[in-house]
């Protein structure tokens, strides 16, 4: 049997992993879990963040399901940084070999008056980030920090860059067929390095797909003015962090976006929000986020496109039947969660 390793994690994580697992009970019965303690959780449990050998239970599966990790913003500060919350997640993307990022960012048709922008610029928006998860300044070394000092590197190798790209234009040639690499090449030579790898693999592997650059800021303007100008964004780790959560308002809201991080082992499903601790514990928490990475599960790790495909339906379903606080609406996650299972029955 397929098996999944399930990692609640902090704040509003139990709550919205507990949705999804609701639903995935439902289309995929075969499916067996195996839930850790991680993030704040792990710490309590097992004295750090990530154990090892929760780790390495992760990297025997055949997929991880996450929730969000960490505490109040700031509220580990004084913690040494392998022992925080979010170190824990760093160590399990690097653990898993996990390069590529996917974020997708959709306007359901029909579900324009959720999102914040006027309707004709909501309407038809599709856009997947495709963000570069090992690299850059998370991982760069030198890092440093002293009462006189603190830095970062903001590093890339040919090879960091081009299987970033690879996933970004195999993608576009399942989708509209065009990429937009995203740097600050006009500042960084980090930048203009990538840009030259991007065109490069792009002219030897990928000539029929059509390829753009932009400069970070510029895009993120034109992300919220035009989106639908983009269709895949490729970008370095830190640049992708930001502009995923400015995509996420695009549907209207980060209770929204799903993700999967993949690499050439088993893949990370996580809903690109964090712990929430400001609704935690209220049941007021969208799940549509997580269960809609659970749907990436089902297609990326288990080849069940079809399975993917219904869940999502219903998750629009639920969306206009039964919206959370988060978009406007009135529905809890227990009653989000039962207008999604009642779509799928
Ligand atoms: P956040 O994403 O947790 O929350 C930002 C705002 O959006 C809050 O007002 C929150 O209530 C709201 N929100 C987020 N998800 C929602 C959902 N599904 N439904 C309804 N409302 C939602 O970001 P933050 O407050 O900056 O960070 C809180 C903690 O989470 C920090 O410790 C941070 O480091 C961590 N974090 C973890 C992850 C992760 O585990 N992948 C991602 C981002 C932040
Ligand atoms: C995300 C989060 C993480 C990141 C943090 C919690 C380490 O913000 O998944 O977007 O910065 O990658
Ligand atoms: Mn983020």
């Amino acid at each position: 049997m397929p098996k999944v390793v399930v990692l609640p994690g902090d704040g509003v994580g139990p709550e919205v992993i507990s949705s999804a697992l609701e639903i995935l009970k439902l289309v995929a019965p075969d499916l067996e879990y195996q839930e850790f303690a991680f993030g704040l959780a792990g710490i309590e449990k097992y004295g750090v963040p990530l154990a090892d050998d929760v780790l390495e239970a992760a990297q025997k599966s055949d997929a991880v399901l996450m929730g969000s990790v960490g505490g109040l913003p700031g509220s580990t500060e004084n913690v040494p940084r392998e022992m925080r919350p979010e170190s824990g997640l760093l160590k399990l993307r690097k653990g898993l070999g996990v390069y590529a990022n996917l974020r997708p960012s959709s306007v359901y048709e029909g579900l324009e008056h959720l999102s914040p922008l006027k309707p004709e610029i909501a309407k038809g928006v599709d856009v997947l980030i495709l963000r570069e998860l090992l690299g850059g300044a998370y991982f760069g070394e030198p890092r440093s920090i002293s009462s006189e000092e603190g830095y970062n590197t903001i590093r890339y190798n040919v090879n960091e860059v081009a299987r970033a790209a690879r996933w970004a234009f195999e993608a576009a040639r399942t989708r509209k067929n065009r990429v937009c690499s995203v740097d600050k090449a006009n500042v960084m030579e980090v930048s203009e390095f990538w840009r030259r790898e991007v065109q490069k693999v792009h002219d030897l592997e990928f000539p029929d797909v059509e390829l753009t650059h932009e400069y970070a800021d510029s895009c993120a303007m034109l992300l919220v003015k035009d989106p639908k100008r983009y269709d895949v964004i490729l970008t370095e780790n830190l640049f992708g962090d930001f502009l995923s959560d400015l995509a996420s308002v695009l549907p209207g809201s980060l209770g929204l976006l799903p993700s999967a991080s993949l690499g050439d082992g088993t893949g990370l499903y996580e809903p690109i929000h964090g712990s929430a601790p400001d609704i935690a514990g209220m049941g007021v928490v969208n799940p549509a986020a997580t269960i809609l990475s659970a749907a990436m599960m089902l297609r990326y790790s288990f080849k069940r496109p079809e399975v993917a495909a219904r869940v999502e339906s219903a998750v629009k379903a639920a969306l206009f039947s039964n919206p959370t606080r988060d978009l406007g609406g009135s529905a809890g996650t227990r009653e989000f969660t039962d207008a999604v299972l009642k779509a799928l029955i």
